[in-house]
């Protein structure tokens, strides 16, 4: 059975657009609405949440959102800030995706200070999905960006003193706070989707997780719904988890169920014990669901310019 999803921690208000929409988190069946990962999203939810108000497209509005935490210096694992690889350089992945399936990503990406951005001109302005590396940084300059140290005086500490033991583990602490995805829905029932993150910590370099690969970090089918994930992306990419999560959508699970069946699919087959996974989903019908291996994902919905600050539920319980 799929238990209660989740407690409120905070809610507070900003300025309400569109229509009326129903209050019950879980069970809303209208949009706007917009999810994203962990507590550092809501941030990302009321940039987002202001673009779509000003008339933005849902894709203008998850792009905004998390380029706000992209360009966060303390914020360690996206974007600006992020902690760098075992060479100490800070290399960036991120995907876009709209309803249609048109979608856009970059990894590998050095310099540059918004991939989500840049991926999306790679879904505009290539024939491509995916760019990696040198390629993409490019791209990224062709198109207009600049080129900027990524490596913020905290970030370089930080690599200086994990150098001191240069312990390589894959773990991702179950405490510490990685991915920004989010997924979100327009007043007229549009969905799309974006991810970010600076990776593993002091990862090998060259190391790609599952952020910017379309089907794994995050997916969107505008007649199912959309799926974010954050966590250790090997294993989320072993699992094409963000596609599964809508393919059980599309099934006829609730996202809840949808995103507990994806990650019993991880526990069932990985050795979960080491590392976090979670899954975030949105369905077409607005209806959203969370749900981690272990404890303390967090993740923010808002709906009606309210921004709530959700626990999901977790395969190991709290205490466990
Ligand atoms: N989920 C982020 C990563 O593994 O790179």
């Amino acid at each position: 059975m799929i238990s209660a999803l989740m407690g409120v921690k905070n809610v507070f208000s900003a300025l309400p657009f569109g229509a009326l929409r129903r209050q019950n988190a879980g069970s809303s069946t209208e949009g706007p609405v917009v999810l994203s990962t962990w507590d550092f999203g809501r941030k990302a939810n009321q940039e987002a949440w202001s673009t779509l108000e000003k008339g933005g497209s849902v894709l203008d509005a998850v792009e905004a959102g998390v380029r706000v935490i992209e360009a966060d210096p303390n914020n360690s694992s996206v974007g600006y800030g992020g902690f760098p690889d075992r060479e100490g350089k800070v290399t960036l992945d991120a995907c876009i995706m709209d309803a249609d399936g048109n979608c856009g990503g970059v990894c590998f990406l050095e310099d540059i200070m918004h991939p989500i951005s840049v991926a999306r001109k790679v879904m505009e302005n290539t024939p491509h999905v995916l760019l990696a590396g040198e390629g993409a940084r490019e791209f990224a300059l062709s198109q207009g960006f600049s080129r900027e140290n990524l490596l913020t005086p905290k970030a370089r500490d930080a690599w200086k003193e994990w150098k001191k033991e240069s312990l390589y583990k894959t773990e991702i602490n179950r405490e510490r706070h990685d991915t920004i995805g989010m997924v979100a829905m327009d007043a007229k029932g549009r969905l799309a989707g974006a991810c970010t993150t600076s990776g593993l910590s002091f990862k090998l370099r060259g190391r790609v997780g599952d952020s910017p690969i379309i089907g794994a970090g995050l997916y969107v089918d505008g007649e199912v719904g959309a799926a974010a994930a954050t966590g250790l992306g090997e294993a989320v990419i072993k699992t094409a988890g963000t596609f599964l999560v809508v393919e059980l959508m599309r099934q006829g699970m609730s996202p809840a169920e949808a995103c507990e069946e994806a990650v019993m699919r991880i526990v069932r087959k990985q050795d979960y014990r080491d590392f976090q996974v979670c899954f975030l989903a949105l369905n077409a019908a607005g209806e959203h669901g969370a749900f981690s291996i272990h404890p303390g994902f967090t993740y923010v919905l808002t709906r009606n310019g309210e921004h709530e600050m959700l626990n999901a539920d977790s395969f190991i319980k709290k205490g466990e």
